[in-house]
């Protein structure tokens, strides 16, 4: 069974992470993990925060020579803001003024209330999405394993705030990385990034819509056995598991729902010189039947404006009982492109559990072998 697990607080020593069921003999680009990590840290409107840290990889088991070894691998990157946050983070005498002034939108007022915390920090440190750098991390290293399958994630921005970019079936990944906001359509790069400015300026803070795309994932991962094996609901699942991700549509999407049946679907043809059944259109976005179909994997993933603004929303006390603004915490204006990066991690983690329950194997090379036979079989059947 493949699983992971993440822990860690946004100022504490680190976050640390364990996947657990990769195969071996699986090889790590430990320099392509780093990059991921970097590209969360990027994007126009991400605070001062990630100029102070650069997250790095730092593995602790389960790798040996730079290969996986088929044991639970365990990983670290480590907080360089913990140093400044010492006294306030120290796992055993941590301490300083509580903060007392729920952020709307954010963690602090339902979490103080579950976990009966008189500091919000205590709720606030885990729900930061600092933490996502583990998943990104882990994401990292599941997509070394999925190349080697053929399967590749990768995601654009297509809205920041008001300004929506066309969008695109296909777009240079290039163009993508060199765009501070990730968007590959260049006069909407331009807008998003006057429209964050706008919004730096009036203390506010924006949100936004990205796409992630898979490429190359092979008919049938996931199942319409039991509905918590929908390769959709896996997906969206993982995604709405991203702080801010309000939404994620499958394909058309919401769009579906107002259109007959007749422009709904995806018809079957026959190619004309080799005979192979073809898909003219992937308005189902890869998935039927909640199994892929072969089809690139498109979802669309719309997330909320971030709750911290540096004019701060009304909220209370709840110490002294009195009107308060709520507190604000060094943060960013704008995490739709940081958001992407988490989002891709995300796919590519939720994909690895069906991928392998699939083709099995306990090393790298049984795994691509049951995946050979498995496309031959079906290449055999009609
Ligand atoms: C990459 C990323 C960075 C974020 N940075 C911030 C931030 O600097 N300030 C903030 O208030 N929220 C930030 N958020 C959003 C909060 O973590 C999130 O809104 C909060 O945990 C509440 O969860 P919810 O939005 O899912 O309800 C960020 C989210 C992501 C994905």
């Amino acid at each position: 069974m493949f699983r992971y697990l993440t822990a860690g607080e946004s100022h504490g020593p680190a976050l640390v992470g364990i996947l657990d069921g990769l195969p071996s003999h699986v090889k790590l680009d430990v320099e392509r993990i780093n990059e991921t990590l970097l590209r969360r840290q990027g994007g126009y409107g991400r605070g001062a925060r990630m100029k102070i840290e650069r997250d790095e990889v730092e593995f602790l088991a389960g790798i040996r020579g730079g290969e996986t070894l088929g044991s639970p691998i365990a990983v670290l990157v480590r907080n360089r803001d913990y140093e400044r946050n010492r006294e306030l983070m120290d796992p055993l005498t941590g301490t300083g003024p509580p903060l007392t002034n729920p952020r709307p939108g954010h963690a602090d007022y339902a979490g103080a209330l579950k976990y009966r915390q008189r500091d919000l920090r205590n709720v606030l440190e885990r729900a930061s999405a600092r933490e996502t750098a583990m998943r990104v991390c882990l994401g990292a290293i599941c997509a070394q394993l999925l190349e080697n399958l053929g399967i590749t994630t990768r995601s654009y921005v297509s809205q920041i705030g008001p300004v929506v970019a066309p969008e695109l079936d296909e777009w240079n990944q290039c163009d993508v990385e060199k765009s501070d906001v990730r968007c590959p359509h260049e006069s909407s790069a331009r807008a998003m990034i006057a429209a964050i400015d706008e919004a730096k300026a009036a203390g506010d803070t924006l949100g936004g819509r990205f796409i992630v795309r898979v490429d190359g994932v092979p008919v049938g991962i996931g199942s319409n056995r039991q509905p918590n094996q929908r390769l959709d609901g896996i997906l969206a699942g993982a995604l709405m598991g991203v702080q801010t991700v309000k939404a994620v549509e499958v394909g058309l999407g919401g769009e579906v729902a107002g259109r007959p049946g007749s422009q709904a679907h995806d018809v079957f043809q026959l190619e004309k010189s080799a005979g192979a059944v073809v898909r003219p259109s992937n308005r189902a976005g890869g998935i039927e039947g909640g199994m892929s179909n072969g089809e690139p994997i498109v979802l669309r993933v719309s997330v909320k404006p971030i709750p911290t603004l540096m004019k701060a929303l009304k909220s209370v006390n709840l110490h002294e009982r009195t009107d308060a603004p709520a507190s604000i915490v060094r943060s960013d204006v704008c995490v739709v492109p940081a958001g992407a990066i988490v989002g891709e991690a995300m796919v590519r983690l939720a994909l690895t559990g069906p991928v392998l329950e699939k083709y099995g194997g306990d090393s790298l090379q049984e795994t691509l072998a049951n995946l050979h036979r498995s496309n031959a079989a079906a290449k055999a059947l009609f």
